[in-house]
């Protein structure tokens, strides 16, 4: 599974980098805002960092505009996805970004439905989202598996990337099932080392290789 990172700050996504986590970023438009920074800009500025898709959205609501707005963030950087909301305007988008030869990424999807249109609509991938779907007491793995079913069903190659991951356990849960990429906030991705009984362990290790003396260099 690939993981691509959901945010907009360039030194998080440089951290992660460094240790080989980042496959590519998603952003939107509350990240850019909290990021505090031009979306031009900043996210020219991770197109350099990272060579995996970076997904930057577009704001306007009608086909046309976002059309416009699409070929504008696809001229940042080879890299780029752009990113279009799950609507009939998104999807007409979609149909003629990818047709250009763009990378798309549809977002703000809740349903298998909705997954099966960005599909057909030539989405390079589908962004479901798991978290909003949980705060709303539905269970959003199940939306990650109806996907994966559907899609392997006709052979789309569109790719599942699991979006709104808010816990560890929605990682594990998206790889088990075989979304194609997850992505998630720095701080989660972190979280993915660590485990209590790693903590105890290095403890004790650390406690007797004082004890004995131990030296390496
Ligand atoms: C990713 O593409 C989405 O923008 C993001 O995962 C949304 O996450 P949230 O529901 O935690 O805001």
């Amino acid at each position: 599974m690939k993981f691509f990172v959901d945010t907009a700050e360039i030194d998080a996504i440089a951290e992660l980098n460094d240790t080989g986590m980042v496959d590519g970023v998603t952003t939107n438009p509350s990240l850019i805002k909290k990021s505090g920074r031009d979306i031009l800009e900043v996210t020219k500025e991770i197109c350099d960092l990272v060579s995996g898709p970076v997904s930057a959205e577009v704001v306007a609501l009608e086909a046309d505009a976002m059309i416009t707005e699409g070929r504008k963030l696809a001229e940042i950087a080879e890299n780029i996805a752009v990113k279009l909301p799950l609507t009939w305007d998104g999807l007409k988008a979609c149909k003629v970004l990818s047709g250009e030869g763009k990378m798309v990424n549809v977002t703000l999807c809740f349903s298998a439905n909705q997954a099966l249109l960005a599909a057909k609509a030539g989405a390079s991938f589908i962004s479901p989202f798991i978290g909003r779907l949980d705060d709303i007491n539905l269970d959003g793995m199940d939306l990650i598996e109806d996907i994966r079913t559907i899609y392997d069903n006709y052979g789309f190659e569109t790719e599942i990337l699991a979006a709104s991951i808010r816990s560890v356990n929605h990682v594990q849960e998206c790889a088990r099932i075989g979304a194609d990429v997850m992505t998630a906030p720095p701080e989660v991705i972190k979280k993915l080392a660590t485990h209590p009984l790693t903590d105890k362990g290095l403890e004790t290790f650390m406690k007797d290789a004082a004890s004995a003396g131990i030296k390496i260099v």
